[in-house]
């Protein structure tokens, strides 16, 4: 009798220690994405990881990774919806393979005049109905991170339309940036992020788009002779959840994570040009790339020969998402 009350005894206290090590487990976010710590995105990552961890007291507990070391583009979206990491921030322009291609008027050229559109745009009415259509996927949209307009660049120099005749242009998985590669003549080769330094190296693609953070950060600029800092196009970021895991957290600590959030969006937003204008900085410093602004001239040109994409598009991405984002540029009066 004695042996079964302590062996009752045993089992209870080891079942109380592991409920108490389960209560006191820290709920673990996996925080993935594709770019160097040193970007934008990769500072608000770890920016979110300090709030996020300070204001619940280390309940929650943030782990980065960074430059595809624990899934490249086209597996992180799935790993997502799995489970098998709970936040990523993935380019607006990676949405279209998950069936919401309306987050491709994002990559349409010259659709935003200046940051100020784009920022009502995200806030308004445009922003929240494209998070809405993440929901069915499982997935839940937290915020909206900026890292700037594109350059072009490739080893002969781009700054005329024609220059871009017969490249092959790496992009993202974007219908829209295969239109507007193939208005200029170009090529359009999608590859993950984590392999266009191999791909430009080896030739297998000629040139690509990006933020200088990021042409600078992946050390594009060493295989890429010429840039062209055509902004043409916009670059920025979803951060994103997987739903059930957001719905079933506890209220506080949901609360403790959407303010820091919140903050960390602020801070990646306001780090974002700076960074961008020091990579294009450094570009230029190591003497080995030629870094070229376009003459209003070739400008007026390249947005030119860029407009037919707009109403190529129309039918993909919606006419009402664009010309919602039209409105709001009327309505800064910068149309
Ligand atoms: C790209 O694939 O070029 C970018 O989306 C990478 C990134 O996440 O900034």
């Amino acid at each position: 009798m004695k042996s079964f009350s302590l062996l009752i005894g045993a089992l209870l206290a080891v079942a109380s220690f592991g409920a108490v090590a389960q209560a006191t487990a820290p709920i673990v976010i996996k925080f993935s994405h594709v770019v160097a710590a040193d970007t934008p995105k990769g500072k608000g990552a770890e920016r979110f990881k300090q709030l996020a961890e300070e204001r619940t007291k280390g309940r929650v507990k943030v782990e980065v990774y960074a430059n595809s070391v624990l899934y490249k583009d086209k597996e992180e979206m799935e790993a997502l919806q799995l489970g098998a990491v709970q936040m990523l921030a993935p380019s607006l322009a990676k949405f279209g393979p998950l069936g919401v291609k309306e987050f491709e008027v994002f990559d349409l050229p010259y659709i935003f005049p200046d940051k100020a559109v784009l920022q009502r745009v995200e806030e308004g009415p445009v922003g929240a109905s494209l998070f809405k259509k993440l929901e069915p996927k499982g997935i839940k949209g937290l915020a909206y991170w900026d890292n700037g307009f594109k350059v072009m660049s490739a080893n002969r120099p781009l700054h005329q339309p024609a220059d871009f005749k017969g490249l092959k242009m790496r992009i993202q998985s974007s219908k829209v940036l295969d239109a507007q590669m193939r208005a200029l003549g170009a090529l359009p080769q999608v590859l993950a992020f984590s392999e266009v330094y191999q791909a430009l190296q080896t030739g297998v693609v000629d040139g690509t788009e990006n933020p200088p953070s990021n042409l600078y950060t992946q050390k594009m600029n060493e295989v890429q002779k010429f840039v062209s800092v055509t902004n043409h196009g916009y670059l920025g970021y979803a951060v994103i959840v997987n739903k059930k895991f957001w719905d079933d957290l506890p209220a506080d600590i949901r609360t403790a994570l959407e303010g820091a959030m919140k903050d960390a969006t602020r801070y990646t937003n306001a780090i974002a040009q700076t960074e961008n204008d020091d990579a294009l900085a450094k570009v230029k410093a190591t003497g080995k790339t030629e870094v070229y602004v376009p003459t209003a001239a070739e400008s007026a040109a390249l947005k030119k020969a860029l407009q037919p994409v707009q109403d190529e598009m129309k039918s993909r991405i919606g006419k009402d998402v664009i010309e919602e984002v039209q409105k709001e540029a009327v309505a800064l009066g910068v149309k």
